[in-house]
């Protein structure tokens, strides 16, 4: 008998047993109506979502966990674990709304989904955080106990992850929150909350490397994204970030031993009538171990009306007064290029760096922000304990050196 006529019988047998092989890369949808879900937007749908999550994680064929299209569903706290058999998609086409009552939240987050590869969350719905009720409880202006709030969805070491086409509303805390990630894109994705919610900033990433954020509309009360330390190769593109706090890596420089953040490109965004555009800030605190932030490019930038278009603050202090010492994160090789419009503010680049560890090779390229229009003077630049360079246009006048490498004679004279 030959080995292949022999596998024939091998294989023929194994279907008649139902054998999974013959599952493999079949693919199956897993709908949370067959699990009992009750689509009348209060009755909470948890348990259901989580029998038809454990069944399509079991799954070895590629599944497809469906919220459908029309209906909307409560679910409170949940978390979706791995690791899965298969491939997940994970498609939400009708309207997720979270308990109003913070403190009916079992957990932190509201939708968490951990340990799970090859992972897509897309189809068009609605994540609806119902933070309105919450916000007063959460805003550290007035309530110093302020607690963190639920954040909609998190991510925690998932790999190899696309989302995509989605509109989360309202969030409690944060909207998305990505942790100890790898590999995972994020495009085409509406998150919007009022400009004075507190803290419910758009994305958020730590610990993570290769993410890519693309082809969004960020419009919130803190952060449209924030980068914290430990976030390593990451792209975004073609967002729209406002209001909000702008594009900020940090804040960094509050626990004693942070892991390097470094490898941010920011490339053709419009930031509108936000407090900031693109910002570093890291607390003039102190630290255990210095640390370092770097490589990072800012390119193709419109700024509409934003107070502080282009900052570097080593002297972060939201909620004074702060004791300040030297912070002692090493910010380098930082490039600001071809960013125009408006700033809301007569300072429209701040470089704020470190008197212990100043800011090394930035460099300003083709920049033109004037202070808004109706005023009468023009933008201004600040630069403290900053190495770098400027070239091309400079609109406000460069406060680094505009000539460089520095002619030969200077570097010898005096
Ligand atoms: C995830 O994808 C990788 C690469 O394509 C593959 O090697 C791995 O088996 C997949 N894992 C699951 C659970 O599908
Ligand atoms: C993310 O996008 C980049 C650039 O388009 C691509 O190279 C990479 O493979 C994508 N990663 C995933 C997980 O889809
Ligand atoms: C995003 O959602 C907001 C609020 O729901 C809406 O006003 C806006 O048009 C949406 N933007 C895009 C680009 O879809
Ligand atoms: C980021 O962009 C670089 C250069 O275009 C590309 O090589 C890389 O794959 C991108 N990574 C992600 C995660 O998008
Ligand atoms: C830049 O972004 C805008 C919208 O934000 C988009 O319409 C345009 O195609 C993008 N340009 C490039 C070169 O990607
Ligand atoms: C600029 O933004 C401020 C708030 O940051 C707002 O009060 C003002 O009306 C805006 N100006 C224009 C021209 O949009
Ligand atoms: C800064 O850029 C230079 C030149 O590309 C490179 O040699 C150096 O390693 C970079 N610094 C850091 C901290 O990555
Ligand atoms: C603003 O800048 C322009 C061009 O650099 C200059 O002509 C003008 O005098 C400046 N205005 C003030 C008030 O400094």
């Amino acid at each position: 008998m030959s080995l292949t006529f022999f596998l024939c019988w091998v294989c023929l047998l194994m279907s008649l047993l139902q054998c999974p092989v013959e599952s493999q890369g079949r693919p199956k949808f897993f709908n949370v109506m067959e699990y009992g879900a009750i689509a009348d937007g209060t009755t909470d749908s948890s348990e259901a979502f989580l029998k038809a999550w454990k069944e399509a994680c079991e799954w070895k064929g590629r599944a497809t966990f469906v919220v459908p299209l029309g209906k909307i569903f409560m679910v409170n706290s949940i978390m979706f674990e791995g690791s899965c058999k298969g491939q997940m998609v994970f498609l939400i086409r009708g309207i997720l709304k979270a308990p109003t009552d913070p403190s009916k939240f079992l957990t932190e987050n509201w939708i968490n989904f951990r340990y799970v590869d090859n992972l897509t969350v897309s189809g068009d719905g609605t994540l609806d955080g119902q933070g309105k009720v919450a916000w007063p409880y959460n805003d550290c202006r007035k309530n110093p106990h302020c607690p963190a709030l639920p954040v909609t969805m998190r991510f925690d070491f998932v790999r190899n992850a696309r989302v995509h086409h989605l509109r989360s509303i309202d969030s409690k805390g944060a909207h998305f929150i990505i942790f100890g990630c790898q590999d995972m894109n994020i495009s085409n994705i509406n998150i919007s909350a009022p400009g004075d919610s507190p803290n419910t900033d758009g994305i958020k990433i730590g610990s993570s490397q290769r993410i890519g954020i693309a082809h969004s509309n960020i419009a919130t009360g803190d952060d449209c994204i924030a980068m914290l330390p430990g976030t390593r190769e990451v792209n975004i593109s073609d967002v729209v970030c406002g209001p909000g706090h702008g594009i900020s890596i940090g804040s960094l420089g509050k626990s004693g031993d942070e892991d390097v953040l470094s490898g941010i490109v920011v490339k053709n965004c419009t930031i509108r009538g936000t407090s900031d555009g693109v910002r570093i800030k890291t607390w003039a605190y102190p630290m255990l171990k210095d640390t370092e932030a770097s490589n990072f490019v800012y390119e193709d930038i419109f700024m509409d009306n934003v107070s502080n278009p282009i900052i570097i603050d080593q002297q972060y202090c939201p909620v004074p007064p702060c004791k300040f010492v030297p912070s002692r994160v090493q910010i380098s090789n930082v490039t600001y290029k071809n960013i125009w419009g408006s700033s809301g503010s007569k300072v429209a680049v701040t470089l704020r760096c470190s008197w212990k560890r100043p800011c090394n090779n930035v460099v300003l390229e083709d920049i033109d922000l004037s202070y808004g229009s109706g005023y009468d003077g023009n933008a201004t630049a600040l630069c403290s304990h900053v190495n770098g360079h400027a070239l091309g246009k400079q609109n406000p006048p460069s406060c680094l050196q505009s000539n460089w490498p520095p002619p030969f004679s200077s570097k010898f004279l005096g």
